[in-house]
């Protein structure tokens, strides 16, 4: 039964629960324990920073702050939060290249110690609003091997990352670091040693002016199993462990931001078919509209496709299926180009879960597009009680 997939605190609480209005995502915030708890054990030798980004729930930033988690944080939005959840802000990294000078104020007044940037100017910004922080220069990725590449907005090459630490150092900061991120549910473990023996490349040469690097920050990008060839994470900490010895990179403060593989597995979508229509326009025309798409929770679909389950699974034939969300708008397509194998039974009032949805869902979602309220979220688990 594909349905037995749902892990059990998601699935008994949707069977509980069978009047709530969807779409929603529950999360099970004992998974999320879990997934910390095996990221940690794989990587002993890091410092795990969760991306609140990929879902900022304080019901999740509350179960990480209970597993000793620190936070990477990309706006003052995001820092507000954790403030006044109880995380205080030297447990914080202002993690975002492009920062409002105000706003880099008040998060140095929040006690915010550590900042990334990768331009003169933001460095200007930094010297004169956050004296004497902790900076690390982000240094650019090809982002080759991730579903969601990060390669084109940030970060410089090696020469542009040296002289940044250079200046900063001489506008009055510490230059505590290299910062890279090798792209969202990145694949391929190799991906991160490039940017490691670059990173080693940049501080020898600081070294020969005097500078002494504390920290590597290897970022995000650890992949949530959509597929079953997804490497397993132990994979990553292995990999990425023998490319900072080889480079002699151990005896820095080795940094994560892990923000998908903490969340997406812990996360089922649950969606109702509002139609199903034959469209003699498309290549294939069985297409099943939901009340969940593009606009609401289902934006990395171009990029990411979602197992997509239902109860007809295993007694109605499966046939190639176009899904679509409600909105008056054609870009409303999930994973456009893409068919789903779902069963032709399928008609309106129909439920369809979507597995791993737990990252980049609710987070992603609109206001209000057509007058459709944000993808809501639910907990279930040990910390659910924090609501
Ligand atoms: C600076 C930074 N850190 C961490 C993350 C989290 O990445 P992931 O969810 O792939 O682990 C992102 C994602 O965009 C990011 O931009």
């Amino acid at each position: 039964m594909k349905y037995q997939q749902i892990n059990d605190n998601n699935r008994s609480f949707i069977e509980k629960n069978p009047e709530l209005t969807t779409p929603f995502v529950v999360i099970d915030t004992d998974e999320v324990v879990c997934n910390w708890q095996r990221l940690k054990q794989a990587f002993s030798y890091a410092q795990c920073f969760y991306s609140l980004k990929a879902n900022p729930a304080n019901e999740i930033l509350l179960t990480l702050k209970a597993q000793g988690s620190y936070f990477d944080v990309a706006s003052i939005y995001e820092i507000e939060q954790c403030i006044a959840l109880g995380i205080p802000g030297k447990y914080l990294h202002y993690g975002n290249t492009i920062k409002k000078y105000s706003d880099i104020q008040t998060a140095f007044k929040y006690g915010v110690q550590s900042f990334i940037f990768d331009s003169q100017m933001e460095l200007d910004k930094l010297a004169k609003a956050a004296p004497n922080a902790k900076v690390y220069a982000r240094m650019a990725t090809t982002g080759q091997g991730a579903a969601w590449s990060l390669s084109e907005k940030f970060g410089g090459d090696i020469d542009s990352v040296f002289n940044l630490l250079i200046a900063a150092k001489k506008q009055g900061l510490q230059p505590w670091g290299i910062s890279f991120h090798v792209g969202s549910q990145q694949l391929l473990a190799e991906a991160w040693k490039k940017s490691i023996a670059e990173a080693a490349q940049i501080r020898a040469r600081l070294q020969t002016e005097g500078i002494k690097l504390h920290a590597l920050n290897i970022g995000g990008g650890f992949p949530a199993a959509y597929q079953n060839n997804t490497p397993d994470i132990e994979v990553f900490s292995q990999t990425i462990k023998a490319a900072l010895l080889s480079h002699g990179m151990m005896d820095l403060q080795i940094i994560l931001e892990p923000g998908r593989y903490i969340v997406a597995s812990a996360g089922i979508l649950q969606s109702e078919v509002i139609l199903v229509r034959h469209n003699e326009k498309s290549i294939h025309p069985h297409w099943v509209y939901l009340d969940v798409g593009v606009y609401n929770g289902l934006t990395e679909s171009c990029a990411i496709i979602l197992q997509v389950i239902t109860h007809k699974d295993d007694c109605s034939p499966m046939m190639d299926t176009v899904l679509a969300g409600p909105t008056c708008d054609s870009v409303d397509i999930i994973a456009k180009g893409h068919t789903f194998q779902l069963p032709n039974s399928l008609t309106y009032g129909d439920r369809v879960f979507m597995l791993n949805a737990g990252a980049y869902t609710t987070s992603y979602s609109t206001v209000n597009f057509n007058g459709f309220p944000p993808l809501k979220q639910y907990f279930v688990g040990q910390y659910a009680k924090y609501k």
